[in-house]
């Protein structure tokens, strides 16, 4: 029998077994800060008792992301992707929640479309190896964020993408201090990026900022992770950013297609230079 209830801390085994089945890229810390970032909104679906199928969501204020949506491929096609999504939603809508969005893949579009969601926007999914830098660095100087950039960063961050994304942003600098890269003054802050290890490459993004920042704290990534296999999931809009990306040899995988459902949110993906990724953005 199929049951659909609350996914805890004591999940995360079913959630990275539907990660390495799907061969997808996240890791135990990224199951844990979406947990984290919203207790009590993640779900697992389990038929007889064995886990089978997740998904998360993640509320900032009136806008939420849905992600995380893994079904067993042994059990795919029979309900229970519906099930999950329609449980996320219920918990969403119950939150007053009025935008839901998520990046879907080809395989889960179809099940979004029939629940109300459109297509707002797509996002191409460069992968690679980072080969050295060619000596060019980006025409702005970057550097490790401190501690007064980050409030300066995260209403960047807000400003473009129309959304709170605080809590999100904290915890990714949190975990990875190191990898909190900034453009300019904390009091005129231009752009700032972020990245974390993942399963199969490291995750570049979020990057956001103006046309001087992005291409600099690109550039920069590029020379720190060096010799990395990486991926950036970078708006098909940004036109410069994709070019960048090319240039470095890098290839674009698959296209994630932006969804939305409610009023939608007014953001600036062309101050998008790498998404965030499944937390969401
Ligand atoms: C996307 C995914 C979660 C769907 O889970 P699922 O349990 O197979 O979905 P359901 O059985 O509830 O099907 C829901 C709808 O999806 C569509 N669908 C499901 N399987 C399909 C198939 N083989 N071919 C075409 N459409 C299909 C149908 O529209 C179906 O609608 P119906 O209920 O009217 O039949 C699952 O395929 C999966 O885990 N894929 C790999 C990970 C992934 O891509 N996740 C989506 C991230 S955005």
């Amino acid at each position: 029998m199929l049951g659909i209830r609350p996914m805890t801390i004591e999940d995360i085994p079913v959630g990275r077994r539907l990660v390495a089945q799907a061969g997808w890229n996240q890791l135990e810390a990224d199951w844990r800060r979406l947990l984290d970032l919203q207790p009590g909104g993640g779900f697992v679906a389990e038929l007889d008792g064995v886990g089978v199928g997740t998904v998360t969501t993640c509320r900032f204020g009136p806008v939420a992301w849905v992600a995380m949506m893994l079904v067993d491929e042994a059990h795919r096609g029979s309900g229970i992707g519906r099930a999950l999504m329609t449980r996320a939603l219920e918990s969403l809508d119950a939150q007053g929640v009025s935008s839901v969005r998520l990046d879907a893949t080809p395989l889960g579009r179809p099940l979004y479309e029939d629940l109300g969601f459109v297509a707002e926007a797509t996002l191409d999914r460069h992968r690679g190896i980072l080969s050295p830098a060619d000596g060019t660095p980006g025409e702005a100087r970057v550097r490790t964020a401190g501690h007064p950039d980050l409030e300066a960063a995260i209403a960047l961050d807000r400003e473009a993408t129309g959304t709170d994304r605080g809590r999100l942003i904290r915890r990714l600098a949190d975990e990875q201090p190191d990898a909190f890269r900034v453009v300019g003054e904390s009091g005129r802050l231009r752009g700032f990026l972020l990245s974390r290890p993942g399963a199969s490459a490291r995750q570049i993004g979020p990057c956001l900022g103006d046309d001087l920042a992005g291409p600099a704290l690109l550039a920069d990534a590029r020379s720190r992770y060096a010799g990395e296999t990486v991926i950036l999931d970078i708006p098909t809009v940004n036109v410069a950013a994709q070019a960048l990306a090319g240039s470095w040899g890098l290839r674009a995988e698959r296209v994630l297609l932006r969804m939305g459902r409610g009023p939608r949110v007014a953001e600036d993906l062309s101050r998008t230079w790498a998404g965030s990724g499944p937390e969401k953005g």
